[in-house]
């Protein structure tokens, strides 16, 4: 068996990569199936991808991450090393996930539509008309922010709080040891602000997701710090992933004026239309994991404790499973399915409820403003993330 050293080695620094990322880990996925970077190994291949992130011997790569940002002792610390993130494969894990797989599955979501609905239309009625908008403050983080308030009943002020918070806790992902206290500050006052809301709607229970879970609390399925950190993670996992997913929904579909115009006559078309989104231009690059054992993988032995990284880029823009990956076709067949949301027992607990806040930005926006024209965007993208840097347009209203 092959070692890890020699596999190829992948730059993430590289003005390749920097400049055309999807591209370029479209080339490296046709010549190796498995790289190696700084941050562990890479995994190009798409079924190989796929594996990983379902198999039993790869677990949650959290506790490393934490490790590499140096987090201090204190409220955040323990608040990560006790949340979904850091349970490995096992019967917490999967009791932990059962309450919210349930209240955020498919048709649990459903039941959000028609809140989503209205966070939409009341931020589009905010605003600006036919000037120079900056979306991502007025539509992107917006949206995410105000559902999560919905989720827990709380005033849609408190929006502003959530997605500036969740911003801040999510640079866990640079592995920037310079974030750590300010991550650390962000979790604490997350932590303070849900504490607040539990004790508030403890007293005022009604058809929330935040009620449900009390609920399920008091029938014993999560623990009172079990739900606290629920709540905690939902804000954390949920605003800056989906706000970067709508911006990037919007900048791949709006600059398709065919597309756009279509989408806008028949709304049906969204849903398959937002996934050639998230396999073409997907939040997610990559995911991450950790070897329980020694595995051999594609006859490299992978010993036990490597960080190992499913590349959800290179998966979705390998031609042998995608052809002409660089083409976006809305028409694309459902399977194979993109990896935006990882797979399996770490899979994303918000992904039908992300995918319906997307459609209906989406659905508003292309049948109202068939015009809409963006004026300026950038994307950045990071080993692990593609963010939307900058997002402006114009609502044309004639
Ligand atoms: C477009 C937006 C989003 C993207 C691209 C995304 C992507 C992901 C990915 C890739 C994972 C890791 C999966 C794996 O390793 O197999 C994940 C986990 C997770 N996501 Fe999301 N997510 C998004 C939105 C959300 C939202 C809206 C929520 C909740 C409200 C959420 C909650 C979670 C949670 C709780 C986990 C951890 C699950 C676990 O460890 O069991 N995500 N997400």
């Amino acid at each position: 068996m092959k070692t890890t050293l020699e596999l190829p080695e992948i730059d993430f620094q590289s003005s390749e990569y920097l400049s055309q990322p999807l591209k370029t880990l479209a080339s490296y996925a046709q010549k190796f199936k498995l790289g190696r970077s700084k941050r562990g190994i890479e995994i190009l291949d798409y079924d190989l991808c796929r594996e990983t992130i379902l198999d039993r011997r790869f677990g949650t790569g959290h506790p490393k991450l934490m490790k590499v940002l140096g987090m201090p002792e204190g409220p955040a610390l323990s608040y990560k090393e006790n949340s979904i993130s850091f349970h490995d494969r096992g019967e917490t894990r999967r009791r932990l996930r059962i309450p919210l797989t349930q209240l955020m599955g498919p048709s649990g979501s459903e039941r959000f539509r028609l809140d989503i609905k209205n966070v939409v239309k009341n931020t589009f009625n905010d605003i600006p008309k036919n000037e120079n908008v900056n979306l991502i403050k007025y539509l992107c983080d917006q949206i995410p922010s105000k559902v999560y308030c919905y989720w827990l009943n709380a005033p849609q002020e408190d929006a502003e709080f959530v997605s500036r918070t969740s911003h801040i806790v999510q640079q866990v992902h640079t592995r920037d040891p310079a974030t750590a206290q300010e991550v650390s500050a962000g979790f604490e006052a997350l932590l303070d602000y849900v504490d607040k809301r539990i004790e508030y709607s403890r007293k005022n229970l009604g058809d929330d997701l935040l009620s449900d879970l009390i609920k399920a609390t008091d029938e014993g399925y999560l623990t009172p710090s079990e739900l606290r950190n629920w709540v905690v993670k939902l804000a954390e996992a949920n605003t800056d992933n989906s706000s970067h997913q709508i911006a990037i929904a919007i900048i791949e579909l709006s600059s398709r004026p065919k597309i756009w115009k279509k989408l806008g006559q028949d709304s049906s078309l969204i849903p398959q239309a937002l996934r050639e989104v998230m396999r073409y231009h997907p939040r997610s690059l990559s995911t991450s994991r950790e070897t329980l054992e020694n595995v051999n993988l594609d006859g490299y032995l992978i010993p036990k404790g490597e960080a190992v990284f499913p590349n959800i880029g290179a998966a979705h823009w390998n031609p042998n499973y995608f052809p002409e990956p660089e083409k976006f076709d809305i028409n694309r067949p459902d399977k194979p399915t993109h990896l935006n949301f990882g797979g399996g027992i770490f899979s994303c607990i918000g992904r039908f409820a992300v995918t319906i806040e997307i459609e209906e930005v989406i659905s508003f926006m292309c049948s109202q403003f068939p015009n809409f024209e963006i004026t300026k965007s950038e994307f950045s993208h990071s080993p692990m993330f593609t963010s939307a840097s900058v997002l402006e347009g114009n609502f044309k209203t004639f």
